[in-house]
């Protein structure tokens, strides 16, 4: 009996059939699922990933607020055109403490994964003020009105325990003192040596250029921190995985 009259039997019987099939989906689906139990994480850690600081972390909420992510991915994906255009492929780490992430698939805009240092802070007043007065044909809204509204971190120490619970290591010192990091953050003369110890390379700037702490300052402190956080000219993948 050769192969092909083997298989004709599963073939023309049901129930062997879907005993077989059955067969072979448990075993494909073992091999995919178990060692997911057996990993601690699946995230291959990477130097320089911190927590958003409480600033750049309000930027952030501001910008998913806003609807940013309509128009803007935050991944490059690792396809040499992308590179070419954008930079270094993200890393998974590069999102991993991003709730909700903010991957998105529309790009009516750039990929703004690594946007980051890429234009000056008063281009970005510029540009989120009047986009058509930086890119003439662009279709992104103004968005000026962020800079006459002021915010306060009144509940940015809460904010920063929620992100705790879903696994951001924020530290009890860094939660104490989130409403000084906050201030600190948009103020070039304070005193950041523990802002930058507890959030290792913060660009610290008065971001929208203007006194007092607004809605703009915070969206640019975040949109000048992405992709910044690991230093590529050293990063090399992990060779285990
Ligand atoms: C309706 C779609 C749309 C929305 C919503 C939108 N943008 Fe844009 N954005 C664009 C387009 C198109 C461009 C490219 C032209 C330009 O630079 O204005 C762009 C460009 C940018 C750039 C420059 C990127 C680069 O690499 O040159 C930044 C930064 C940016 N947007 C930030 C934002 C932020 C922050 C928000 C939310 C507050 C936002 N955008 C909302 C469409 C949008």
């Amino acid at each position: 009996m050769g192969i092909l009259d083997k298989h004709k039997f599963l073939e023309t019987n049901a129930t062997a059939l879907l005993i077989g099939a059955f067969a072979v989906v448990t075993i494909g689906g073992i091999v995919e699922i178990a060692p997911l139990f057996y990993l601690e994480n699946t995230i291959e850690k990477v130097d320089g990933v911190r927590p958003y600081t409480p600033l750049e972390l309000t930027g952030r909420d501001i910008y998913v607020r806003e609807g940013c992510y309509v128009c803007h991915s935050q991944m490059v994906r690792p396809m040499r055109d992308e590179v070419e255009r954008y930079g270094h492929y993200s890393l998974a780490a590069e999102s991993m403490y991003d709730h909700p992430f903010q991957w998105g698939s529309k790009r009516t805009g750039p990929d703004l994964a690594r946007v980051g240092g890429r234009y000056s802070d008063e281009w970005h007043v510029d540009h989120l003020t009047d986009p058509q007065s930086v890119v003439p044909e662009s279709v992104m809204p103004k968005y000026g009105f962020l800079a006459n509204r002021l915010i306060e971190p009144t509940w940015i120490a809460e904010r920063l325990s929620t992100d705790v619970l879903v696994g951001v290591p924020y530290s009890s010192e860094m939660i104490e003192l989130a409403k000084a990091d906050f201030a600190a953050q948009a103020d070039p003369n304070a005193d950041t040596d523990g802002l930058i110890e507890r959030y290792p390379g913060a660009n610290v700037s008065n971001f929208d250029g203007q006194p007092g702490i607004t809605e703009m300052d915070a969206l640019i402190a975040f949109l000048q921190v992405l992709g910044t956080m690991v230093d590529f000219t050293t990063f090399q993948p992990d060779p285990n995985r």
